[in-house]
C-alpha cells in the first residue's frame, strides 16, 4: 500500500514550488507489478501499480492541488495561507473505480487533508524521451478550471505509466445512469452541462474534447456534471498502448472515414457535436444508441454509423429534444450547430432559470441502481 509508515515517497521530477506538479520520472527502480485490472480492497497488499507509490514519491516532491494547494514534503500549502504538516505516505488506497482501454482509475485519499482524488493509471509504449513532451502538454490541465471539467491536481509517471490525479467524483459516470427514469428536464441539465464544458474547453483552451462518451462524464452527488479525459496532449494520444480497441464507438462519421484512409486531421469540433447527440441518446435509452447487431461487431457498427440511420431518442421526449439530438446527428458534419447554437437551441435555452433537483435525481438513481444493476455491453469481436 502507498499508506505504509515509513516508506519515503517520491514524486518523480516535481517542479519549483507552485508550479505545475507534472514531472519526469522513470527512474523509480525496480520491477513494477503488471496492472491486471481486478478490483483490490483497502489493505491488501502488493500487486497494483498503485502500491508503488512508496517509490515513487519522496519527501522532494510535491503534488498541485490545482488553485487550492500544493502538497509537498513538509505539508501542504493552502491558498488561503493555512498550511497543514503532512506526509507523502499518508495515502490511502480505496477500491477501483473503472478500467479503461489504457489502463485503471482507483481512488485514494489522502488522509491528512481528508482529499479524496481519483488517480488514474495510463500504460504507455513510448521512450523516456516522449515523457517530456507529454509532461509539457499535461500542463494545460492545470488551466482547464470550470464547473464542467473535472479538477486536476497534477500528473507524473513511472516507468511507462503515466498517473493523473484528479477530483473523485463520488457517483460515478453517466453511462451508469443511462437507462435510469431520466427525466426531459433532468436530461436537458446533463446536456446543458456537457455542452458548456465543451464549449469552455474550446473557447478558453483552444481544444476539442476528442472522446466524448458517456463514461467521460460524471457526476457526484452534489448534483454537479463534469467533463473528463479531453485530449490534451497529442503525444499522449499517440503513445497509448492500444491493447483492446474493441469498444462501442461514438465516433462521428467523418472522423471514421478519415481514419480508415488515413488523414491526418479529419475532424473538428463538429465531431463533438455528434458524439455528444449519441451520448445524450444513450442516457435516455439506457445503451449504445446503435442496434444490437451492431454491439458484436466493429466492421458493422462502423458501417452503421457512416451509413445507418442516425439513432433517436425515445418518443417520451419533447419535439425540442428531438430536435435538439437530430441537429448533432446531422452526416454532414458543417450542418452541426455550434456550442452556442446548441446553448441557445429550444431545448436547452431556459435551462438557467429552471430548477433542476439534480442531487435528488442523483440520489433516487443510485438507490434505483441497488436493485438494477448496469448490464454493461458485450465487448465487441
Ligand atoms: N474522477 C473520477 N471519479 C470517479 N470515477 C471515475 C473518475 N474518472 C474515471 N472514473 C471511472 O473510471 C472508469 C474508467 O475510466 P477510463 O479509464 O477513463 O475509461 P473509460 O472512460 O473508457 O471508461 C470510468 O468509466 C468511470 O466510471
Ligand atoms: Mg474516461
Amino acid at each position: 500500500m502507498a499508506a505504509r509508515r515509513g516508506v519515503g515517497m517520491r514524486l518523480p521530477g516535481s517542479g519549483d514550488a507552485g508550479s505545475s506538479s507534472s514531472g519526469v520520472g522513470g527512474d523509480s527502480g525496480g520491477p513494477r507489478s503488471p496492472t491486471n485490472g481486478a478490483a483490490r480492497s483497502p489493505g491488501q497488499q502488493g500487486g497494483t501499480p498503485f502500491s508503488n507509490f512508496r517509490k515513487i514519491v519522496d519527501p522532494s516532491g510535491r503534488l498541485n492541488f490545482a488553485q487550492k494547494a500544493v502538497l509537498h514534503a513538509d505539508g501542504v500549502d493552502f491558498s488561503s495561507g493555512a498550511s497543514f504538516k503532512i506526509k507523502m505516505d499518508d495515502f490511502e488506497l480505496f477500491e477501483e473505480l473503472g478500467k479503461g482501454n489504457y489502463g485503471t482509475v482507483q481512488k485514494v485519499l489522502h488522509r491528512p487533508t481528508g482529499v479524496e482524488m481519483a488517480l488514474k493509471e495510463i500504460r504507455l509504449e513510448l521512450d523516456d524521451s516522449k515523457l517530456k513532451t507529454i509532461v509539457t502538454e499535461l500542463d494545460i490541465l492545470h488551466r482547464a478550471v470550470s464547473p464542467w471539467i473535472i479538477e486536476f491536481y497534477g500528473a507524473f509517471f513511472v516507468e511507462s505509466c503515466v498517473y493523473l490525479c484528479m477530483q473523485f467524483m463520488n457517483a460515478g459516470s453517466l453511462d451508469f445512469f443511462a437507462g435510469c427514469d431520466v427525466p426531459e428536464l433532468v436530461l436537458a441539465r446533463i446536456t446543458k452541462s456537457i455542452v458548456a464544458g465543451l464549449k469552455f474547453l474550446k473557447d478558453e483552451l483552444r481544444i476539442m474534447h476528442r472522446d466524448v462518451k458517456p463514461t467521460n462524464v460524471l457526476l457526484n452527488t452534489a448534483g454537479q456534471v463534469r467533463l473528463c479525459d479531453f485530449g490534451v496532449s497529442g503525444q499522449l494520444d499517440r503513445s497509448l498502448a492500444k491493447t483492446n480497441i474493441g469498444c462501442q464507438s461514438y465516433m462521428a462519421p467523418e472522423r471514421i472515414k478519415g481514419e480508415s484512409q488515413g488523414a491526418v486531421i479529419s475532424y473538428s469540433a463538429a465531431s463533438d457535436v455528434w458524439s455528444l447527440g449519441l451520448t445524450v441518446i444513450e442516457t435516455a435509452v439506457g445503451h449504445y444508441p446503435y442496434p444490437p447487431e451492431t454491439y458484436s461487431n466493429v466492421f458493422a457498427q462502423l458501417t452503421a454509423i457512416v451509413h445507418g440511420e442516425a439513432p433517436t431518442l425515445p418518443d417520451s421526449y419533447s419535439d425540442a429534444a428531438h430536435a435538439f439530438v437530430e441537429s448533432c446527428l446531422q452526416k454532414d458534419a458543417a450542418r452541426r450547430p455550434t456550442y452556442q447554437q446548441l446553448l441557445d437551441s429550444e431545448w436547452l435555452r431556459d435551462d438557467d432559470k429552471r430548477e433542476v433537483d439534480m442531487a435528488g435525481w442523483i440520489a433516487t438513481s443510485l438507490e434505483y441502481r441497488k436493485t438494477h444493476p448496469k448490464i454493461q455491453a458485450p465487448a465487441l469481436a
